[in-house]
């Protein structure tokens, strides 16, 4: 569904700051996969992202979205079939409009709308209440509280849900837990993996924390200075210790992970 062949990209080019933040970096993503990427900081992991959903063109190597190479296809374009969370609650929704109006601006984005003069209809917003009781806060009977009344964890859920109320064909969420407590992040991350079970989402999933990596979705990568230097699968990333992991990572980056970014315990 997603391959990408040999990126490289480099920030700064013939400065003092020049940074090669992908280094030839290959991967397949398969349709349904549902892959968790862990790395330390800087590894590259959000502008592989960022290069997927062509915020910049590559320097080098080609990406293919359904064997259509989009290398070269703007990021506005690639944004019709690739949805995207990020850390920051704030940057999914805006919020100085209800929650009404912002998923009718995610719907009417995604153009799936049946209406001829791209208006929201009953129906429409029959289908918004019903998405945000399966949030269970209570969201539903506040469709006209304006978004920036609500608490982090409720506007990620709603970023969620924005991302997701037409089924993007990717999804790519860069710790998008990351800056909520811990009972709206578990929340969050509950509605994620039933979203993107009931969607069966492709979805690349970064995270710090190293247990939630290994036992989300189907695949996990570690990556460091630009490269992917472990892809396991299922059965793989379940028959080692977080200790063998570790040591794993060791080998092929060269280095330790670094414990400030990836959370270890439970
Ligand atoms: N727009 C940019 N301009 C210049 N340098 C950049 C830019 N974006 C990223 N970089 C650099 O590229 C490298 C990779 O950054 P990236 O944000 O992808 O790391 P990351 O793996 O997401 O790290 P973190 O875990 O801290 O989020 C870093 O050294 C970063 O400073
Ligand atoms: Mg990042």
């Amino acid at each position: 569904m997603l391959k990408i062949e040999s990126i490289s990209k480099t920030f700064n080019p013939n400065t003092i700051n020049e940074k090669l933040a992908l280094n030839k970096l290959s991967l397949k993503v398969d349709t349904g996969d549902f892959i968790t990427i862990l790395g330390s900081n800087g590894a590259g992991k959000s502008t592989l992202f960022n290069a997927i959903s062509g915020n910049f063109f590559v320097d080098e190597g080609r990406v293919f979205i359904d064997n259509d190479n989009v290398t070269f296809v703007p990021d506005f374009k690639r944004a019709k079939y690739i949805g995207r969370l990020f850390q920051d609650p704030l940057k999914g929704t805006a919020p100085n409009m209800t929650i009404e109006e912002n998923l009718a601006l995610a719907f009417l984005r995604a153009g799936k709308t049946k209406s001829t003069f791209s208006k929201i209809s009953k129906n429409d917003e029959n289908i918004f209440y019903e998405k945000l009781k399966m949030l269970e806060m209570g969201l539903e009977e506040r469709m006209h509280t304006k978004v920036g009344a609500l608490s982090g964890g409720q506007r990620q859920a709603l970023s969620l849900l924005m991302a997701t109320i037409v089924p993007p064909k990717l999804l790519l969420l860069d710790e998008h837990t990351a800056a909520l407590d811990p009972q709206a992040a578990e929340k969050v991350m509950f509605l994620t993996k039933r979203i993107v079970e009931e969607n069966n989402t492709t979805c690349l999933m970064i995270t710090h924390h190293l247990k939630q990596g290994l036992h989300t979705g189907n695949r996990t990568l570690f990556m460091s200075d630009g490269k992917i230097i472990l892809d396991l699968n299922e059965e793989e990333r379940s028959k080692y210790t977080t200790n063998e992991l570790l040591e794993k990572f060791k080998e092929g980056a060269n280095k330790e992970l670094d414990n400030d970014r990836i959370i270890l315990s439970e």
